[in-house]
């Protein structure tokens, strides 16, 4: 029994930090991101994980389509298959009557929802063979509640949620679905977060906070929870998920 883990957005933060625990698991790791890591070729070696790293930019079409097209040989043998959709952009973040720049709201939407149905359909398509697919999408409480100057990462995350809950009435008991936000984390996100205007967003002084009280979890631990999740029997049992309601 092998297990495959494709991961995307592993270059910092929570994907960094999953990425440097599933490398130690000794199976099967597949990596998309815009840059390759040494580190995780040098963890990979060292515990016997196979690795692969795709280059991908995932704002981009052509380079997605290139991406799914390799994971079809990569996926095809194993038994246990996982995709976890990690990458995501916070921004633009700007009140509505300013969100008039089109690259901006194209690329949040490629990168956050776009390609993780795309590449979610390419996992699925590409495992027939496959005893045991799980899917988790990483969310976030923005999808579930709004936020002023958050109006496209909402909107993105919101579709997410949504797409979860449709593509497992697809899948039934063929795949296993979920939309999980993993909470607050201390990542290069938070502090592209805090670096934006309050005029942009008007709650700035609340996410200042946060960091100033320690409230930012451990992106490490909040990987090692997630990574748990993944694996526990009662994964997909609640397709819209938040990793804060799951025990340590
Ligand atoms: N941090 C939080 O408090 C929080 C809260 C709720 C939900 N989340 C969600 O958790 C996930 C991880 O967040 P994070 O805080 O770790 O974010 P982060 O520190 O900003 O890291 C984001 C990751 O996504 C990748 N990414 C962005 N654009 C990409 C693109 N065009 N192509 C390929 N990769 C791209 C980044 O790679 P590059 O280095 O190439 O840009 C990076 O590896 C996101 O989906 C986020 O929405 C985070």
């Amino acid at each position: 029994m092998t297990t495959l883990t494709i991961l995307t957005g592993t270059t910092r933060g929570l994907g960094a930090a999953m990425a440097e625990q599933l490398a130690a698991q000794g199976e099967h790791l597949v990596t998309l991101s815009r840059k390759s890591s040494q580190a995780l070729v040098d963890i990979a070696a060292a515990h016997g994980t196979s690795l692969t790293q795709l280059e991908v930019d995932l704002s981009d079409t052509p380079s997605v389509k290139h991406a799914a097209s390799q994971l079809i040989a990569l996926i095809n043998g194993h038994s246990h298959v996982r995709f976890i959709h990690n990458a995501g952009v916070v921004k633009p973040i700007s009140q509505s009557q300013h969100l008039t720049d089109l690259d901006a709201i194209n690329d949040a939407f490629h990168v956050n929802i776009t390609s993780a149905i795309f590449l979610t359909a390419h996992v699925l398509n590409s495992s027939p063979q496959a005893t045991d697919r799980r899917v988790m999408l990483i969310s976030s409480g923005a999808g579930r509640n709004a936020s002023s100057g958050w109006a496209v990462y909402c909107a993105t995350k919101a579709a997410m949620d949504r797409y979860a809950e449709a593509a497992q009435l697809d899948q039934g008991p063929r795949a296993r679905i979920v939309s999980m936000a993993p909470g607050i984390i201390d990542t290069p996100m938070q502090e592209t977060i805090r670096a934006t205007s309050k005029d942009a967003l008007p709650s700035l002084e609340r996410f200042i906070g946060f960091k100033e009280s320690n409230q930012l979890a451990d992106p490490a631990s909040v990987a090692q929870r997630l990574l748990k999740a993944i694996e526990s029997d009662a994964f997909g049992s609640k397709i819209i998920d938040d990793i804060r309601q799951h025990h340590a």
